[in-house]
């Protein structure tokens, strides 16, 4: 009994050494991990990749002229006020007697120069892209806004995806018609199937959003 008593301190020196080493090595550890989740994971950064290129759809005429953070829609590729005073009206469809759709039909209109889709009409406010100045917001601004579902009318990622692959005004885009000059109107940055790839890309990641800038 005794004997072993005058043992109890070397061996509670030998486990603190072994606890604080346990310790120092998985604090180390982890440090590790977190630096390897930020800085090398490739199917975070091939996401945030893709959402770039996303972005630069979305940013683009054809997209941001119906998300406007003002009380009207835009035009043209220098994205000017809509001509005659049309403004947004409460439901995005104008006000009556300069309802969109009294001019907007559901296919474009060549022979005028008014493009046309189904149910054309603006994206509501929760759903804008630039300020009230038509500055684009930031990449990661809009990137919250996409996936924030009170923002969104309720879409998940998968249903992000579905409304860039068949929605009749996203489509339109990349069939915009004639201006009423008769030239072209311009198309977005990537084709259809690259912009879809590269949703998919971004979807598939976990719809990762750049840090706030
Ligand atoms: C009086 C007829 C008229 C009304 C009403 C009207 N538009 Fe237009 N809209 C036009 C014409 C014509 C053009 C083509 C102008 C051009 O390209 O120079 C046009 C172009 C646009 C474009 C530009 C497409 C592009 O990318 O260049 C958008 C967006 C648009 N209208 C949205 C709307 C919305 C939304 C409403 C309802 C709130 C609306 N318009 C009401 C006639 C109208
Ligand atoms: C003619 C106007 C118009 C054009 C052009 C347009 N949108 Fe929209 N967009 C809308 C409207 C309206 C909604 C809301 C639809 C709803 O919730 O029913 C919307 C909603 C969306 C949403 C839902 C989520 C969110 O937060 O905004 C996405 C994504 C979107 N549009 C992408 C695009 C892309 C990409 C393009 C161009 C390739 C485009 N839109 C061009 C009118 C337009």
């Amino acid at each position: 009994m005794w004997a072993n008593h005058r043992l109890l301190l070397p061996v509670f020196l030998l486990m603190l050494v072994v606890f604080v080493s346990c310790i120092a090595l998985s604090t180390r550890a982890s440090i590790e991990t977190a630096d390897k989740g930020s800085a090398a994971d490739p199917k975070l950064a091939d996401g945030l990749a893709a959402w770039e290129q996303v972005y630069s759809v979305l940013t683009s005429p054809r997209c941001i002229n119906c998300h406007t953070a003002t009380t009207y829609p835009q035009q043209g590729d220098d994205r000017h006020r809509h001509f005659a005073n049309v403004i947004r009206g409460p439901a995005g469809k104008g006000v009556p007697g300069l309802n969109c759709v009294s001019c907007h039909q559901s296919e474009n209109a060549d022979s005028t120069g008014v493009p046309g889709g189904s149910n054309w009409h603006l994206a509501p406010l929760s759903m804008r892209w630039q300020d009230t100045n038509d500055r684009p917001l930031s990449s990661g601004a809009v990137c919250r806004a996409l996936v924030d579902r009170s923002r969104n009318n309720g879409l998940n990622a998968s249903g992000l995806l579905k409304h860039h692959e068949e929605e009749p005004l996203v489509l339109w885009a990349w069939n915009p018609g004639r201006r009423p000059d008769g030239t072209m109107r311009t198309l977005p940055p990537l084709t259809h199937a690259e912009f879809i790839a590269a949703t998919r890309t971004w979807v598939d990641a976990g719809t990762p959003c750049p840090r706030a800038r």
